[in-house]
């Protein structure tokens, strides 16, 4: 018998889930909520009601981490005015914090009760279970349970299914996790120790999945990997397919209208895979893919293995296969050892690439990684203003990507009702929202809109015909 088949039959508990970091952690979440729904725990929004709060956390930059420890000095206080009013708060550290850090939560923050990796979430029921059990011993003498093995059994096997309540929670869009973890090994970076070795989840697995979502409403799906172009699942048969292979898989599912996937490396965007962005409609025309510098030199020590050459070849090929294709990046400044000419090199990848949108951040030493064992810091000014130049770049880089939509027609997933009366809200296939003046029967389904105009970080639209085909 499994720890799911005893489940108790008890009043609902409310458990209150908050969560940083990447796009994992907020599928992990969800799935978490999977797991904890059959032994009677309701998600809740409010951290004040819960039973059970859990912070699913991120360790990809310094600050990340403390925002961790400065909430659970919040928690504290919440836990202590739940137990003077007689009920209890059980807290739990989930995610990449919890997986690099275990111990030291436990230490720093005694009234913690659970701590737990990204690969032990199918446990986490035990895991309370344990907790639990150490309810009535004084603070004095609980100890949090720690669990940050990475274990051999396949997490995602383990999880129960989706439930369809609480997918169509989910709205019209999905995140379905196809691959974790990471072998690339970029110097600066904490995922391969926090998420471990990479490991693709079966075909079968993925395409079952894909079809529960869409069962239960969903028309897009984004398919979510740390380095998810690295995918490489086994079919029924024991063959390897690859991301590229999988799209056109999941393309022959009736009701999925649009698919996506992030994050992807360079080294990984295959021939298969453009191939895919040619010949497949439903793979929606924007790109994630960092390059992280334009210095070669940085490059290599960050330890991507391509060059700025080579990354500008590949955005020609994709250009070339989907020419509609825009492109979004992640960028690191002031990696130790960067001087100002590596930094104008990036600052020229980024106009010769030409970005819709960017993410940018300052290098942070990540304890554990070889880039923490880099002397030559670059001065926290110089990475402040190299930023502050980036940013200045690619957000004027987003801001004309955004007139440029003007005047031209695009496919518009109608999701909510706009900010205004009378208005509707949705995304373009770039991910931008755009609004339209029309009625809430639009909502759920994909409208051809003519954009006629932008506001702030968003698109306006007026609808061109009742539906498209
Ligand atoms: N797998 C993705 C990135 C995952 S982490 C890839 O290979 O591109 C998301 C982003 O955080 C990275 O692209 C990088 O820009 C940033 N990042 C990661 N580690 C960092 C660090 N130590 N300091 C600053 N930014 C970092
Ligand atoms: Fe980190 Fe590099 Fe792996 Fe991306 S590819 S997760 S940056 S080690
Ligand atoms: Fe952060 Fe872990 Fe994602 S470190 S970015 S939550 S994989």
């Amino acid at each position: 018998m499994t720890e799911m088949d005893k489940a108790p039959q008890t009043a609902p508990r409310r458990v209150f889930i908050k969560t940083y970091g990447c796009q994992m952690n907020v599928y992990d979440s969800d799935r978490m909520v999977d797991a904890l729904a059959p032994h009677g725990y309701v998600p809740t929004q409010e951290p004040g009601d819960a039973d059970l709060v859990l912070l699913n956390t991120c360790h990809i930059r310094e600050k990340a981490s403390e925002k961790v420890f400065s909430e659970l000095g919040r928690l504290k206080e919440l836990q202590g005015e739940r137990r003077a009013a007689g009920g209890d708060m059980m807290i739990g550290v989930a995610g990449c914090v919890a997986q690099a850090e275990g111990e030291e939560i436990a230490r720093r923050a005694p009234m913690v009760d659970l701590v737990f990796g990204p690969q032990a979430y199918h446990r986490l029921p035990d895991m309370l279970a344990q907790a639990e059990g150490q309810r009535h011993l004084h603070p004095s003498l609980k100890k949090a349970v720690i669990d940050t093995d990475f274990p051999e059994e396949d997490k995602f096997a383990h999880l129960p299914a989706a439930k369809k309540e609480v997918t169509i929670k989910r709205g019209l869009t999905a995140f379905l996790t196809v691959q974790e973890g990471c072998d690339k090994f970029c110097s600066f970076c904490v995922v391969p120790y926090t998420r471990g070795a990479e490991v693709s989840r079966p075909v079968a697995q993925v395409l079952a999945e894909a079809r529960g979502l869409i069962e239960a409403g969903v028309k897009e799906i984004t398919l979510l990997g740390q380095n998810v172009n690295a995918y490489h699942g086994l079919d029924a048969g024991g063959r390897d397919v690859g991301l590229g292979e999988l799209a056109y898989l999941l393309a022959e599912i009736p009701g999925l209208e649009r698919l996506r996937y992030t994050t992807s490396h360079p080294r990984d965007m295959d021939e298969a895979l453009i191939a895919a962005h040619r010949d497949l409609p439903l793979l929606m025309p924007y790109l994630h893919l960092p390059v992280q510098s334009g210095s070669d030199r940085i490059l290599k020590a960050m330890n991507r293995r391509h060059t700025s050459a080579e990354y500008l070849a590949l955005i020609e090929r994709i250009k070339q296969a989907r020419p509609d294709m825009a492109l979004s990046g992640d960028f690191i400044v002031g990696f130790p050892g960067e001087t100002d000419q590596d930094f104008e090199d990036t600052l020229t990848i980024i106009r010769q690439t030409g970005y819709a949108s960017a993410y940018s951040f300052k290098y942070s030493t990540r304890p554990g990684t070889p880039g923490a064992t880099l002397t030559e810091q670059v001065d926290e000014a110089v990475k402040t203003e190299r930023l502050h130049r980036l940013q200045e770049l690619v957000n004027q880089q987003t801001t004309d990507f955004h007139a440029s939509c003007v005047g031209k027609t695009m496919p518009v997933l109608i999701e909510r009702v706009g900010r205004m009366p009378g208005q509707v809200g949705g995304r373009s296939p770039y991910l931008q929202a755009v609004h339209l003046e029309g009625s809430t029967d639009l909502i759920g389904a994909i409208h051809e809109v003519e954009i006629i105009g932008t506001s702030t970080n968003s698109l306006v639209g007026r609808l061109k015909q009742a539906a498209a085909a």
